[in-house]
């Protein structure tokens, strides 16, 4: 798949606020400052459409992309942010639970995974919680840049060992390493269950 429109379409955190043309929908959740406003950047080659910062926390609201005209990237608020307060961490607990519960047009997850930090109880129970969503659900490990090709290797394998996946994807937002397999595991997904 090649990308040729992506232009930023609604921040939401009302399900009344999501687009409404039915277009189907990729949705990126990940550890706060974990990469996904980066990611989305680099796969539309786009410096700056997905606000990044080196500020944890920066994305709070749901904001989607829409690309070729076709389906949408989703950006989720990150989790697991320490200095967020328990009522924030609620809130977007509820955010973005809401929107994987009532949408129809989702697709596919993307898990969004610091190849160097070992997958905790908040990983574990992500991945418990979308198992129960029947739509297909992809991990990528970003940031691969900051690791020698030797331990990327091992820490690919322990993560998969550790989540019990059959794949993980390598991904770099800095040399755009993954991306071509990357889209070609979308556009399969789209082509699978088109809207
Ligand atoms: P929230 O919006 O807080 O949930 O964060 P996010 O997951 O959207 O992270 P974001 O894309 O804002 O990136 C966080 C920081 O990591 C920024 O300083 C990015 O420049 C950096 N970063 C993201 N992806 C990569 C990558 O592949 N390689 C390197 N070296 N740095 C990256
Ligand atoms: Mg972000």
């Amino acid at each position: 798949m090649k990308i040729h429109s992506a232009e930023f379409t609604v921040s939401a955190v009302a399900a009344a606020q999501y687009p409404s043309d039915g277009l189907p929908e990729i949705a990126l959740v990940g550890r706060s400052n974990v990469g996904k406003s980066s990611m989305i950047n680099r796969l539309i080659n786009r410096r700056n459409l997905a606000k990044t910062s080196s500020t944890p926390g920066k994305t709070r609201t749901i904001n989607f992309y829409r690309i070729n005209n076709a389906f949408y990237l989703v950006d989720l608020p990150g989790y697991g942010y320490a200095k967020v307060p328990v009522s924030e961490r609620r809130a977007w607990k509820g955010v973005v639970e809401r929107y994987f519960r009532n949408r129809r047009t989702l697709k596919a997850v993307v898990v969004v995974l610091d190849p160097r930090r070992d997958p905790g109880e908040l990983e574990g129970s992500l991945y418990r919680w979308l198992a129960g969503l029947e739509v297909p659900v992809l991990t990528v490990l970003t940031k691969c840049d900051k690791l020698s090709a030797n331990r990327l290797f091992n820490r690919m394998a322990a993560i998969k060992k550790e989540l019990g996946l059959d794949e993980v994807l390598a991904f770099s937002s800095l040399t755009g390493r993954g991306k071509v397999d990357f889209l070609k595991k979308i556009d399969n997904i789209l082509k699978a269950d088109p809207a």
